[in-house]
């Protein structure tokens, strides 16, 4: 798998979870943005539940909607009001509902042929950019959303057609498509494209497979000449994830670990539905002469450990062999109880929830009607083995707020190359 430059590939349930992770990072970009923010949309059937998503009350209050330009990557050369047109689709779903027209910025088909509509839509974006010319450091766009086509294409940059090697234009005419809809197109060139904070890939579905799976071995295709000047993510789902894609990068169980206080359970839930996979409590699986042990305020000693945790990874082996994928809460704190939990595989990683005993200390003392028996932090730190390098373990901070805890563990998840 050829993923020579600054590509991430970060591998979701379902078309649901992609649409939710491209809602973050937008409303993320938009928000790191002191000015005006540029988001350029696409086309395709990939973005429509991002589009409806971003028209839900929880992302639309989330947006400053007088201070985002929405641009579009491509668009098929028909009326405004086309079924088939690019930008009637993002109006439809969610721009009307929520944009002020003047920051809504379609190509304009009423033009006389696509190359006409081209030369107006470039005027538009150097006039918004202030500049003839794209420089390097500042990037016209903040998020370029982006799906990819069956022939490998990219906006309406398709294979071997001129287009693909424009160097100086930012937008041309595409008098015939390569794949249907066959209508004449008007695309954004690389250069204009690449010139983005963040390009975010969509794709789903089991059909996307085979189109993957070349562009990932690094075929010459033009979804593997895009690279944003930022960060080029490619959010992809289970079902179009090619075969050969090696299996640590998607494991199949995320075991999340650390002290008693650390958060265990809620950066569980919080990443399971994020990825869409399953969450399980760990101590869900203690044989019943544990919990009565515990019950009666009995330490555990590591003979009654073993059973359980081996009930644990059975069911994280159950969970693999159907495909199914699974977060599991659980303390782990020595590498012995993990070597159970892992037994081999390669599949099944650590999240490691770092932080010192004074940050969980102050904490737990902070949460109201919390009862922790005094020095049980203490001897849970005592007992603790962080995990070692060759663990491969995803270590997080959890001196940050769930939801960049949740970041920063999908972060590691899915690194570009070294
Ligand atoms: C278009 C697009 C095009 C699209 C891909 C993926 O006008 O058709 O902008 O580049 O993004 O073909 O399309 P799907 O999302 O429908 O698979």
């Amino acid at each position: 798998m050829a993923l020579n430059d600054n590509r991430r590939v970060i591998a979701l349930a379902d078309s649901a979870a992609l649409a939710t992770f491209a809602a973050d990072r937008i409303v993320a970009r938009i928000g790191a943005n002191p000015g005006r923010a540029a988001i350029c949309l696409t086309g395709g059937s990939s973005p429509k539940r991002l589009y409806e998503l971003l028209a839900t009350t929880n992302y639309r209050s989330r947006i400053p909607w007088d201070h985002v330009d929405w641009f579009i990557g491509d668009e098929r050369f028909v009326a405004a009001d086309d079924p088939l047109n690019n930008m009637a689709m993002a109006r439809r779903l969610l721009l009307d509902r929520c944009a002020p027209a003047c920051n809504i910025h379609p190509i304009p088909t009423d033009a006389a042929d696509p190359e006409d509509a081209a030369h107006r839509y470039e005027s538009e974006l150097k006039s918004y950019y202030g500049a003839n010319r794209l420089n390097p450091v500042r990037a016209l766009f903040d998020v370029v959303l982006m799906g990819v086509g069956p022939d490998g294409h990219i906006a309406s940059l398709f294979p071997n057609f001129p287009a693909i090697e424009e160097t100086e234009r930012w937008v041309v005419g595409v008098p015939k498509a390569n794949v249907e809809p066959f209508v004449p197109r008007v695309t954004l060139t690389l250069a204009a494209l690449n010139s983005s904070r963040e390009m975010l890939f969509e794709v789903a579905g089991a059909d996307k497979r085979e189109i993957l799976t070349r562009v990932f071995d690094g075929e010459d295709l033009p979804a593997n000449r895009v690279c944003a000047t930022g960060d080029t993510v490619w959010l992809v789902d289970r079902a179009a994830l090619p075969e050969n894609f090696p299996a640590h990068e998607v494991p199949c169980a995320l075991v999340v670990m650390g002290v008693s206080g650390s958060g265990k359970s809620t950066i569980a839930d919080a990443l399971a539905k994020r990825l869409g996979w399953r969450c399980e409590d760990g101590d869900k699986f203690h044989p019943a002469r544990n919990v009565a042990k515990m019950s009666a305020g009995q330490p555990l000693t590591d003979e009654d450990r073993w059973p359980w945790l081996q009930a644990i990874a059975d069911e994280i082996d159950r969970s693999c062999k159907t495909g199914e994928r699974v977060v599991v809460a659980c303390s782990a704190l020595k590498r012995a109880y993990r070597n159970i939990l892992v037994h081999g595989r390669n599949d099944v990683r650590f999240v490691f929830l770092d932080g010192t005993e004074a940050l969980i200390a102050g904490r737990l003392a902070a949460r109201k009607g919390h009862f922790m028996p005094p020095g049980l932090l203490t001897s849970q730190f005592k007992t603790l083995e962080p995990p070692a390098a060759d663990e491969r373990p995803l270590t997080v901070s959890i001196d940050a707020p769930v939801g960049a805890i949740v970041d920063d563990i999908i972060r590691q998840l899915t690194p570009g190359p070294a």
